[in-house]
Order: structure tokens, then sequence, then C-alpha cells
């Protein structure tokens, strides 16, 4: 018998992020004002969060002044788990290395695809869920990964193999998506690969497909065969679009009726109506733009026109090697010219929703798995004091998970 989880209660928060009104699955970002900030208390008991009015009574006692209180954040899309890091590659990349250069010396996502090949499982699992601890004390407490840099059929099958296996040593929320059409591996051709990717999709574990389109990488054909081999198997599309180059991707993964697509940099303007009608998420990468000196997605544009707009890391060893998500929230806020409530959602809730989850967490809402983040301060201070970790302590399934040592005096367990 496990003992049971103690209850707590913050305190006196000078800020609560709530949602509009409960049982919302997403909000669309021209209602990202309607969520509030108002001061107040959270009650958590058993897992869940159990309301809203103070109770002296509960087992732990946070003293939550001057502090904002936000649901954990949600990082919907990263290439969790992967083996080693390029940093060799970052440093020709800022000094002017073209990417095909730097490709045919074996760079790229065959590098990647080399070192997990070469890693065992036990090296593998043990770099990603120390990743996995850091994501954790910036706030983030449910994530999801991919496979991508198997780059074989044996390869693939052990990437989706070892998602499953970092989320259980994990232990809290992790989504697996099986980007089966990441490169295209040597000796075959895309078109030859999608049969593949096809087998692979129906004999692995995966919550969700995700193919990328580029021309180093896949087509719009691809991505329709893909939407088709997700429909037959039952499972949510996502794609990588738009990342380098315009390939006017989005009215394709529109037709297959995509649960997201992500990057969008490269976003022809003609289709930022479309899709924000849909009801297909744009999921929006910050760092990977940044790192990359990518064009910027017009983040602002989606927002106004009532996308349902997300943020997250792409936390992967090539385009983007972080694992924040208040410097995601940073960059997000500055580049796409969004309010704090704006990527506060984008980081929570509708990032809940794209991976099918935010009907049990991504917002402060009673009833909801006790997913809190406490910052050290108010929520304005996520973007403003860029490069800092807000996040003073987090409780993930209603367990405090984390505390900053500095913040420590906070916490009273009685
Ligand atoms: O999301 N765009 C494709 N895939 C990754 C990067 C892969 C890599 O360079 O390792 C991305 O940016
Ligand atoms: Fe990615």
């Amino acid at each position: 018998m496990t003992a049971p989880l103690p209850s707590a209660c913050l305190r006196g928060a000078a800020q609560v992020l709530r949602p509009p009104r409960d049982g919302l699955p997403y909000v669309r970002h021209d209602h990202a004002g309607e969520l509030s900030l108002d001061g107040g208390d959270v009650v958590l008991a058993g897992g869940r969060i159990a309301g809203f009015e103070r109770d002296a009574t509960a087992d732990v006692q946070v003293d939550a002044t001057g502090c904002a209180v936000l649901p954990g954040f949600v990082d919907c899309h990263t290439h969790l788990p992967f083996a080693g890091w390029r940093a060799e590659e970052y440093e020709r990349k800022v000094t002017g290395v073209p990417y095909a250069e730097i490709a045919a010396a074996g760079g790229g996502i065959a590098a990647s695809a080399r070192a997990l090949a070469e890693t065992g499982d036990e090296a593998v699992l043990a770099q990603s869920q120390v990743l996995a601890t850091e994501m954790l004390a910036h706030g983030t407490t449910a994530f999801e990964g991919k496979t991508g840099y198997g780059l074989s059929h044996a390869g693939e099958a052990r990437s989706a193999r070892l998602g499953r296996a970092l989320a259980a040593r994990v232990g809290r929320p992790m989504a697996l998506t099986g980007l089966f059409a990441h490169a295209v591996p040597p000796g075959t051709t895309a078109d030859a690969w999608m049969d593949e990717a096809e087998a692979l999709a129906r004999e692995c574990d995966v919550d969700a497909l995700d193919i990328f389109v580029e021309s180093v990488a896949f087509k719009n054909d691809h991505l329709a065969r893909m939407g088709m081999i997700a429909r037959a198997t039952g499972r949510p599309l996502r794609a990588h679009i738009e990342q380098f180059a315009p390939h006017r991707s989005v009215p394709v993964a529109l037709d297959w009726g995509a649960r997201s697509v992500d990057h969008l940099s490269c976003l022809h303007p003609y289709d930022i109506a479309p899709l924000a009608a849909a009801e297909c998420a744009a999921v929006l990468l910050p760092g990977a733009e940044l790192l990359g000196r990518e064009a910027t997605a017009p983040g602002r544009e989606l927002a106004d026109a009532g996308a349902i707009a997300v943020l997250a890391t792409d936390l992967n060893p090539g385009t983007s090697p972080v694992v924040s998500m208040p410097l995601v929230i940073g960059l997000a806020v500055r580049r796409y010219r969004w309010t704090v409530r704006e990527a506060l959602l984008a980081a929570t809730l509708n990032a809940a929703w794209v991976l099918g989850w935010s009907a049990e967490l991504g917002s402060l809402e009673a009833g909801k798995r006790a997913d809190v983040v406490l910052l050290d301060g108010p929520a304005e201070h996520v973007p403003y004091r860029f490069g800092h970790n807000p996040v003073a302590a987090v409780f993930a399934g209603g367990a405090l998970a984390h505390v900053r040592p500095d913040q420590a005096w906070r916490v009273e367990r009685r």
C-alpha cells in the first residue's frame, strides 16, 4: 500500500491563472484576454485540484504571497528520447557553414541517428531522464516525445520502445508520437520509405503520427499519405511544416484533419485564415527559430485570426537544445508580440489539447490533475526576466515534485 498523497494549500497567491470557464477543450487566441489572473488560493487533494477556497487543515501549506500560480506547462513538441548533442555543428552553423555542407560531412539528423544507434538503451534513457528532470524544474509537468532518429525500420521501432520506457521512468504524463518520416534513410527513396512508415505506424505503440515536409525531407504527397495512414490507424496527424521554406503544406494537412501543424516559420499569408478557422493547432517553436536563424512565424496574425496557438520547446539536439518553457514564453512574447496571457495559454491548455489531454490537465479547474507551478513572482516576470528560471515549486499529480532551494521557506509540512 502506498501512503495517500498529502493535501496541499497554496495560500494568498497574487495571481492564479484560470480559464474563462471550466470545461473548455482549448481557447482560441482572440479570446486569450479572457483568462483571469486574480489573486487567491489553490487546494490540492488526492492528486487532483480540489478547489479554490483556503484550507487551513491541508497537510502542506505553501505561502504563495507575491507569486503567480499556474497550471504546469505542457511541452507538446519535443524529440525525446535522443542520444548525445551536436554542439560542434551549432558552432559551424552560426559561423556560416551552409546546412548542405554540414549534412554532407555527416551532420544533421544523420548524426543524431548514428549517435542513437551507437548508444545503449540504458544510456539513452538516462540522458533523456535527466532532461525530463530539468524540464520539471522549469515547470513542465507533461510532455510529448517522438521517434525520428531511428532512420531504419528496426531503429524506429526501438525508438518507439525507448519512448514508452522513458514515460514509465519519468512517471509523469508523456505522449509519444511516431515521427516515422523524419529524414529519408540512406539507400532508399521518400516514396519507398513511406511503405516502411506505414508498417511502423501499424506495428508500433504510439499516440500520434508525424512527418517532416521540407525540400531535404518529404513532400506534400507524402504528407497526404501520412494523413491516410493516420486515419486508417486511428491516430491524430501532426506535421513539421513550413520550417525553412514555404511549401503550402497547410491546406494538405487541413484536408487530412491534422491535430496540429508545427513550426510555420515560413507560413504563407494565404494560409493564416484557413488555419485559424480550423480545429487544428498552430504549434510555434521560437527556440528553433532563434537558434536556427529561421524566419519568425506570424504569431500575432495567427492569434488575431483566432487560431488555437501553442508553444513548445522542440527540444532536440539539432535545431533546439532547449528545455525551458519560460524561455520559450519569453521568446514568443517578444517575437510574436503576444501578451503574457496569450503565451501562458499557448503553453498550457492549448498544448494539452494537442495531446488529447485537455479534459485531464492544462488548466486550474476543480477535478483536473494537480499539475501546478508556483512562480517566484508575478506572471509578467516570466517573459520579462528573460533567462531567469521563475519556477519556485512544482506539484506533479498532487505531489510536491520540485522546490527551488531559495524558495523552500514557503513550504510548511504539517
Ligand atoms: O523539429 N525539422 C525537423 N526536425 C527537427 C530537427 C531535427 C534535427 O536537426 O535533429 C525539428 O527542428
Ligand atoms: Fe520538431
